[in-house]
């Protein structure tokens, strides 16, 4: 089959890997310097630029668009490209709401019984900070449109949060609506399930390390690390999620009218009263996918095309047992303000070491690899245990660098059955 993957970032490198892998045809708009690296075919079109992807997909024909990033759901893109007459695996702009708008997200997980934490939406500063005061424990407080994982402030007391109320604000319209809830304490876990708008099929378990910096410190990030498999959840769990949270949603976004095919997204914390949700998206999770991709068996583009056609039938997802562990690499200044243009080298050398090299914020220029964003590279090292797997991924990480290259060290460190970091 020939597939389109909208998006730059390491997922859209994974996923073009994967279906390449898989024996498709590959064509990425835009891609990254990975993705050119690999020589498959690019459309010079921004993830965004609504009209020239349905331009230039018109054109390509392909026979299934995956849309990686939220920014392009947002904008209607899958829409756009379905009214085209094209296959796409990703949500209508409406489904995508369950992402791109955390109040109506909040409100929509009221209507179907899915148990997440207790909260509100504001849109007076004021008020969010007064009910922050309020609230006996401490509280999150967050913007409720898309702030690439970097709008979500965890607060120890009122003041805190009354200082996190106006960090939103200065988000611009992201930060229009302000979510607050009470903090959940717990694990947290990934579970990403792949859907045609009726079934619903689970990926394996994985977990993202959103704070910048060793030990769960420093601000929130778009995720600086990822490991699957999770030893802590187990089968019983995930099929509770899916009952209690992906069913449900999945069935309330139909009921509603706004049928979801693609990959939702249901980021949580496992609570002594059981899984709560933090935060669905509407999309694959990112590093989450650069370590679920290589685990999974199977051919993974006719997985996303039956659920592009609403043909989803498996009923279970195979998967290696071997585990993977993803480090990202950043780079100086991410999150608030990356430094970019600096040359990145030891690819060649990471590769060597064994380990799959995903490249995020890279672009190729006069042959040279750059660093384009915040999150440039994601390495991933497989391993039959997860000591073998991080040895594998850190010896890569050890190998690249660029000026201010730098990583958490502790990715998958306090991993249950595993060593400390
Ligand atoms: P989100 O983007 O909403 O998933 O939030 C990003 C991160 O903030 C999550 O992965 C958690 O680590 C943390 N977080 C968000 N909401 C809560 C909550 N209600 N209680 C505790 N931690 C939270
Ligand atoms: N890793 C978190 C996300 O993709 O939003």
């Amino acid at each position: 089959m020939r597939f389109l993957v909208v998006g730059g970032g390491g997922r859209e490198h994974a996923l073009a890997w994967r279906l390449s892998e898989d024996g498709h045809e590959v064509a990425v708009a835009p891609g990254n310097a990975g993705t050119r690296l690999m020589g498959l075919a690019h459309l010079d079109v921004r993830a965004e630029d609504v009209e020239g992807l349905v331009a230039q997909a018109r054109r390509l024909r392909p026979d299934c668009v995956v849309i990686g990033p939220e920014a392009p759901l947002a904008l209607g893109l899958a829409d756009a490209l379905r009214a085209a007459g094209l296959a796409v695996f990703g949500p209508d702009r409406a489904a995508a709401r369950i992402e791109t708008s955390k109040a109506w997200a909040k409100a929509f997980m009221a209507r179907h019984g899915i148990p997440t934490a207790a909260g509100r939406a504001f849109t007076d500063a004021q008020e969010a900070e007064r009910y922050a005061a309020s609230l006996a424990g401490p509280a999150v407080v967050k913007a409720g449109g898309l702030a690439a994982g970097k709008g979500v402030f965890v607060c120890g007391d009122a003041r805190e949060a009354a200082a996190a109320v106006r960090a939103v604000r200065r988000l611009g319209e992201a930060g229009r609506e302000i979510v607050i809830e009470e903090r959940l304490e717990g694990r947290e876990c990934s579970l990403i399930a792949v859907t045609d708008g009726r079934r619903v099929l689970p990926l394996a378990p994985a977990r993202d390390h959103k704070r910048a910096l060793d030990g769960d410190r420093g601000p929130n990030t778009g995720g600086m690390g990822a490991y699957s498999p999770l030893p802590d959840v187990t089968e019983a769990q995930v099929d509770a999620i899916r009952r209690r949270i992906l069913e449900p949603a999945v069935a309330g976004l139909a009921a509603e009218g706004c049928p979801f095919r693609g990959a939702l997204y249901a980021g949580l914390m496992l609570t002594a009263e059981g899984p709560k949700v933090l935060e669905f998206n509407a999309r694959f999770g990112d590093p989450e996918t650069q370590v679920l991709l290589p685990r999974l068996r199977g051919d993974f583009g006719a997985l996303l095309a039956a659920a592009a056609h609403g043909e989803l039938h498996r009923a279970r997802l195979a998967w290696d047992p071997a585990w993977a562990v993803g480090v990202v690499v950043a780079a100086a200044g991410y999150p608030e303000a990356p430094r970019t243009g600096m040359p990145v080298a030891g690819l060649e050398a990471a590769a060597a070491a064994g380990a799959l090299v995903f490249h995020a914020g890279t672009v190729l220029e006069g042959g040279r690899v750059l660093v384009r964003g915040g999150r440039v590279l994601t390495i991933v090292g497989l391993g039959p245990d997860v000591a073998a797997a991080r040895e594998r991924a850190y010896a890569a990480c050890r190998a690249v660098g660029f000026e201010g290259a730098w990583y958490r060290n502790d990715i998958a460190g306090g991993t249950v059955g595993g060593p400390q970091a």
